[in-house]
């Protein structure tokens, strides 16, 4: 696409990726992404905001084909789908400073060839002003690496904020008109890359308390233009209580696991209990970590198969482990043939999650009526522990 005009003098650059259904490996990406550039042209200077994911590097290089001189290039975040882009703009530029934090400036040094004689370093609070524009740099961290900062444009209210506020989607509109699949596409991505990082995150949005902010403007997907929905939106996920809501990921193999997992299902409900079920067979890994952002309780379902958990199992659990979600409460249930460790491996993947275990129940083969009565015994503990720590049932 072309460059498009948010506000005079202030453009949206970069490439929309329709196609991406995986990021770093492991995101899935149902509806792709966007790799936002900003360009801010001021009465004295003029300021690219981050570039694109080397792959997409032309578009954003005939976008800038009209510019004739670039003051500064800003690194928000040194992860290559926003400053992969720096080596080919600056050879272009090659009179720009690349304005980054200090710890950003080694990452890049660390990922990609920037002569050091180009930085230009800039700590927490610092501006740069262009003439009639001036911008401050926040310093952000773990939105989502340590190093990451956001840039606030005085005059005009405006937020550019990387990887923060962003969602992974695909789209012509320039700002977030459905806001409703903006906001499950936020919550995706706030639940896998910045859910582990919440206390932080609490205070990044606490410090944002003393901007007056009009456009947020990410770095992946649509603007902002009524920046309440998105930023109560991470309040919310962040500060909020969990909610009356069991998470209930599982594998079967030959029918039991999935009988006990029905069963339980059927159980919580009666009682009042939410419940987001997923067969890891099936299930967008995504969905599972969107759910686990509100969980109060997270029930891991798996057979015993070569006298451990399954796989499957064993990488869903490995995930919310390093998600690090609020859940307060965790079981296990499962069936087995002859023996093995489910319960003692699965207990053992999940050091970062601060949760109560309730007693697990592993039944041999399929489940027989005192199985059933024990899971509906689960099922009443759960709910009791829930209306114990005050979660709605409204
Ligand atoms: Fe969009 Fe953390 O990079």
């Amino acid at each position: 696409m072309n460059p498009r005009k948010i506000q005079d003098n202030i453009y949206w650059m970069g490439a929309v990726d329709w196609n991406s259904r995986l990021f770093d490996s492991l995101i899935p990406l149902p509806d792709g992404t966007s790799y936002n550039a900003y360009l801010i042209k001021g009465s004295e200077g003029t300021m690219l905001l981050d570039t694109v994911d080397p792959p997409m590097i032309d578009k954003l290089m005939s976008q800038l084909e009209g510019v004739e001189k670039l003051d500064y290039i800003v690194c928000l975040h040194a992860e290559q789908d926003h400053s992969g882009g720096i080596p080919t703009v600056l050879a272009r530029f090659p009179e720009a400073r690349v304005v980054t934090t200090p710890k950003a400036k080694a990452m890049l040094m660390d990922l990609m060839p920037i002569p050091e004689t180009s930085f230009m370093l800039v700590n927490d609070g610092d501006e740069i002003s262009l003439g009639d524009k001036t911008l401050e740099f926040i310093h952000m961290p773990w939105v989502h690496w340590p190093e990451t900062m956001v840039a606030y444009l005085r005059e005009n209210k405006m937020l550019f904020s990387c990887d923060f506020f962003g969602s992974h989607i695909a789209t012509t509109d320039l700002y977030a008109t459905d806001e409703g699949r903006v906001y499950e596409a936020a919550k995706r991505y706030y639940a896998e890359i910045m859910m582990p990082f919440r206390s932080i995150i609490k205070r990044n949005l606490e410090k944002l308390k003393a901007y007056e902010i009009e456009t947020i403007a990410p770095s992946h997907g649509p603007i902002h233009d009524r920046p309440a929905m998105i930023m109560e939106a991470h309040d919310q996920w962040v500060n909020g209580p969990p909610k009356n809501l069991v998470v209930l990921p599982y594998i079967t193999m030959h029918g039991s696991t999935e009988k006990m997992v029905n069963h339980l299902v059927a159980s919580l409900v009666d009682k009042g209990v939410s419940v987001e079920l997923f067969d890891l067979t099936v299930t967008d890994i995504g969905k599972l970590a969107i759910a686990l952002v509100d969980a109060a309780t997270i029930v891991v379902g798996s057979p015993t198969v070569l006298a451990g958990p399954h796989p499957n199992v064993v990488y869903a659990t490995c995930l919310a482990n390093a998600l690090r979600p609020k859940a307060k409460f965790l079981s296990i249930l499962g069936s087995y043939g002859w023996g093995g460790k489910t319960v003692e491996t699965l207990a053992s993947l999940i050091p970062n999650l601060k949760v109560e275990i309730i007693e697990p129940l592993l039944i041999k083969g399929t489940p027989k009526e005192e199985d059933f009565k024990a899971l509906d015994q689960l099922a009443e503990t759960i709910a009791e522990k829930h209306r114990e720590s005050g979660f709605c049932f409204c």
